[in-house]
């Protein structure tokens, strides 16, 4: 049995016994969709200077703005066309079978919710980019409908009701975390039996609180990533590698587990 193999059984074995098992995912689950992430080989930070995403910058400097909008209408976080992947359907699996307690994610792609997870099991500790929001009287516009306003032309939109600056509904450098979101997060973090970490280098505050605080109420974590994490110490089952085809193999001993129970 490989190496691989063993720390697949191991993961299938905690799954199929647990009951309440939270996913945290980061950009690496969405890599497989053809979205990069942020500090991998090819990470939008390789390209894009973070400084350039903070609300501070968003907020003062019409050019940054520009660019912002220019990504999500057609760059490299155009969003319309993207489409679930291995790991967002393996997650999707989890819930089927009754044992998923939710997906805590720092992504803002909407993958989750449209591989099948129940809207309600997804905390989206980062926002979305399904819309965009008015910083002045809180209207929530459809990104599509901006992407459209964007292709026609316009640079800084601003909303039709008060004339108001628009802004992607996805949390910048600076910006406080949707606080219903993060405390229930950290309640089922605390809560849950195991927490299986996906795609993200945990470097990140307050998200990459969440699988610690788990790991320190006594859940299991399992860390699944392509490159080291700041969390593998506290890791009960590392594995490196890709998450499409681990957790997909995961899946599939977890059901043969499952299958074998009830013969
Ligand atoms: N399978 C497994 N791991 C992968 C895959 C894959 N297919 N593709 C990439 N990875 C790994 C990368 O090697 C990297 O270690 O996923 C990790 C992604 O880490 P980050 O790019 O740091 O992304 P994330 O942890 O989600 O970043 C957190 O930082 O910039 C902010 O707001 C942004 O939500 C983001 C936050």
């Amino acid at each position: 049995m490989t190496d691989l193999t063993h720390q697949v059984e191991e993961v299938a074995h905690l799954i199929a016994d647990a009951k309440r098992v939270l996913v945290f995912t980061g950009a690496g689950v969405s890599t497989e969709s053809g979205i990069p992430d942020f500090r991998g080989t090819d990470g939008i930070w390789q390209k894009y200077d973070p400084e350039d995403f903070t609300i501070q910058k968003f907020l003062s400097d019409k050019q940054v703005r520009k660019v912002q909008w220019q990504l999500l209408s057609t760059g490299d976080l155009s969003m319309s066309k993207i489409q679930p992947n291995p790991t967002h359907f393996a997650i999707t699996e989890l819930e089927n079978m009754g044992k998923l307690y939710g997906v805590v994610t720092q992504n803002v792609d909407g993958l989750h919710q449209k591989a099948g997870v129940s809207r309600e099991k997804v905390f989206q500790l980062h926002g979305d980019l399904s819309h965009a929001v008015c910083l002045g009287c809180g209207h929530r516009y459809p990104m599509d409908m901006v992407a459209e306003w964007l292709n026609q032309g316009m640079e800084d939109p601003a909303c039709y009701l008060c004339m108001g600056m628009l802004k992607p509904d996805a949390v910048l450098f600076g910006e406080q975390l949707p606080i219903k979101v993060l405390m229930e997060s950290e309640r089922r973090s605390r809560k849950c039996d195991v927490c299986v970490v996906l795609g993200s280098t945990l470097s990140v505050y307050p998200a990459c609180l969440i699988p610690q605080y788990a790991a320190q109420a006594g859940a299991s974590l399992v860390i699944i990533n392509m490159g080291p994490t700041e969390l593998d110490h506290l890791a009960h089952i590392r594995i490196e590698g890709k998450a499409g085809d681990i957790t997909t193999k995961i899946i599939r001993r977890v059901k043969a587990r499952l299958e074998d129970e009830h013969d």
